[in-house]
């Protein structure tokens, strides 16, 4: 199985991310970190212990990462994702403690202590951890085997017209991980705008009948009126499983080699992820690009994870 390091801020797609990760059998979970995004660090780790329980996610250590951005002002997503962060439904009381480590640490050690090219490390949040790892224990950048992220947009934003949430809120993090020698993948909103959870999918996942599956069911629910009213859209885009998803089958979606660099001064454009697609890319890109979902193939991936899981 492809071991990961799962970094997230959860976040009702990043709780999705988690259950696809847990239940599919080509994966293995070997650590997952926290780091402030959709709400303060202090909600989305107590979110992410609460997501484990639900999934029956044991003996993975759980850390918890940076409280703040590296250089900008926090920036939360309550009206994406309410004010803990995961609104809907109803969350127990976490089922185990975090790892006395923090979660730079947590991943620098995970990534030392394992053979090169063992590990995947999977961000679907900001950047700020992984910036901060990478600059403490450089040996990680050529030990880990990618970086598989979800996180900017080639040709599209939503955070402002050209940047994405998980790279507008700490594009300093996001600038130092797009320029580190790892192969990287940013699974971007081109891609994740097309993971529309619709109608036919929330059926699927109903006929699950777990309660793993209600708890995806009431997690739509919310994201679902939430990206109705702010952005536009008829069905939820459910971004961070994307990530997880291409680890696991590549052949999900199809992917572009191309160089990507942050804008970190523009007035209009900070936080944008520049892509140049001034065909051929170099032959020492690092970077490529998601570009097509296979949107049937995707959700089946997620079916199929909460049909393993069963009831917990
Ligand atoms: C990203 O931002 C967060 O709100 C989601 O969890 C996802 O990681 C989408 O822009
Ligand atoms: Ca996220």
């Amino acid at each position: 199985a492809r071991k990961i390091i799962l970094d997230c801020d959860p976040g009702h797609d990043d709780a999705i991310a988690m259950l696809l990760a847990h239940g599919n059998p080509g994966i293995e979970l070997v650590a997952v970190t926290t780091v402030v995004g959709n709400q303060t660090l202090e909600k989305v780790t107590r979110n992410a212990l609460s997501v484990a329980r639900i999934a029956g996610i044991t003996g993975v250590p759980f850390a918890a990462g940076c409280p703040r951005p590296l250089v900008r002002k926090i920036e939360t997503a309550p009206d994406i994702h309410g004010e803990t962060g995961l609104d809907g439904p109803d969350l127990p009381e976490p089922a185990f403690e975090l790892d006395r480590r923090h979660a730079v640490d947590l991943i620098i050690d995970t990534v030392m202590a394992h053979e090169p090219g063992e590990i995947t490390i999977v961000p679907t949040a900001g950047l700020t951890n992984i910036a901060l790892a990478v600059r403490k224990e450089p040996r990680i950048a050529e030990r880990v085997r990618e970086v598989v992220l979800m996180g900017g947009g080639y040709h599209e934003g939503n955070w402002s017209a050209v940047a994405e949430f998980n790279i507008k809120i700490d594009p300093e993090a996001a600038h130092i991980v797009f320029n580190e020698k790892w192969p990287l993948t940013m699974v971007g909103l081109d891609l994740t705008h097309q993971a529309l959870a619709t109608p036919e999918v929330e059926a699927k996942i109903a006929a699950v009948g777990t309660k793993p599956a209600t708890f995806v069911l009431e997690l739509l629910d919310f994201f679902r009126e939430a990206y109705r009213e702010n952005q536009g859209f008829e069905f939820p885009p459910v971004h961070d499983p994307c990530a997880v998803a291409y680890v696991i089958d590549p052949d999900v979606m199809t992917v572009r080699k191309a160089p990507v660099d942050i804008e970190l001064t523009g007035g209009l454009t900070l936080g944008m992820t520049v892509a140049d697609f001034r065909a051929p890319a170099p032959a020492d890109c690092t970077t490529q690009v998601a570009v097509k979902l296979d949107h049937e193939r995707f959700w089946n991936l997620v079916v199929d994870a909460l049909e393993r899981i069963g009831d917990v």
